[in-house]
């Protein structure tokens, strides 16, 4: 099978490790050069947003990109949108089954849900040396299994009644990622904002958002062009937040 994007990124793949965002960060403070994807089987010590365990039982995806092209900081959070996206179309396209049918959705700031349930997540980690911008871009799927000692409702692919090859979601989604990451270079934010809002989980229904201290509620309305989610509460008033989590209700 040809393979455009593994022209681009250098593979490595581990039976067992850590974590496959600790190894990358390790290698960019090893002085390695050139984008890479990490990919292990399973984890000892995988980690979710906040510091949070990610459970990482063998039979799920467990990968980390390196970008090594000096993205400015400010510029960083857009990434995980686009990779939300591919992993949206990467989903939707192993399982052979439309959005519609598998309800997926993107959640803000970088979730996927298949039937309300989050199937994967997003960790962006960045780092910088001698000058230059790193991009760690981890991502978990849940394919086989999906923890259930956490306080938000999970699920798997396997428990929606489909299938898929790990090696072969790997490939899916990094074609995509890389399709959207050209886009990006080409015309910036602005599509990426288009499609991903296309996407969105709730987009236009009342949310509450945990920023870590407050809660607060309103009406998801837009995501603007740092990615920072807006909200209108019922008093009218706009809200712009760039941290924090939509809650599941
Ligand atoms: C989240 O909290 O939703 C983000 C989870 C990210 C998990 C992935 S698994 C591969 C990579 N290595 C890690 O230790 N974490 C990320």
């Amino acid at each position: 099978m040809y393979l455009p994007w593994l022209q681009k990124y250098n593979l490595l793949i581990f039976d067992e490790i850590d974590s496959t965002n600790s190894e990358a960060i390790r290698l960019v403070k090893a002085n390695i050069s050139g984008n890479f994807v990490i990919w292990a089987t399973k984890q000892t010590a995988g980690r979710g947003r906040y510091g949070r365990q990610w459970q990482s039982d063998q039979g799920n995806l467990y990968t980390s990109v390196i970008l090594d092209n000096n993205i400015p900081i400010t510029k960083q959070p857009q990434v995980s949108f686009i990779t939300a996206l591919a992993l949206y179309d990467a989903i939707n396209s192993v399982t052979k089954k439309s959005s519609q049918d598998l309800k997926t959705f993107v959640k803000w700031p970088n979730d996927i849900l298949i039937n309300d349930k989050k199937v994967a997540g997003i960790l962006l980690e960045s780092i910088t040396i001698h000058k230059r911008n790193y991009l760690i871009i981890g991502v978990g799927v849940n394919i086989s299994s999906n923890p259930t000692n956490v306080n938000y409702p999970t699920t798997s692919i396997l428990s929606e009644n489909l299938e898929t090859e790990t090696s072969n979601l790997l490939s899916v989604f990094m074609g995509f990622f890389d399709k959207y990451l050209m886009q990006w270079n080409k015309t910036g934010f602005v599509s990426i904002r288009k499609q991903w809002l296309k996407r969105a989980y709730k987009i236009n229904d009342i949310v509450t958002i945990n920023d870590g201290s407050s809660r607060i509620s309103g009406v998801f309305n837009d995501i603007d062009l740092n990615g920072n989610i807006r909200l209108k509460t019922a008093g009218g008033q706009i809200f712009t937040l760039s941290l924090g989590e939509v809650l599941f209700t």
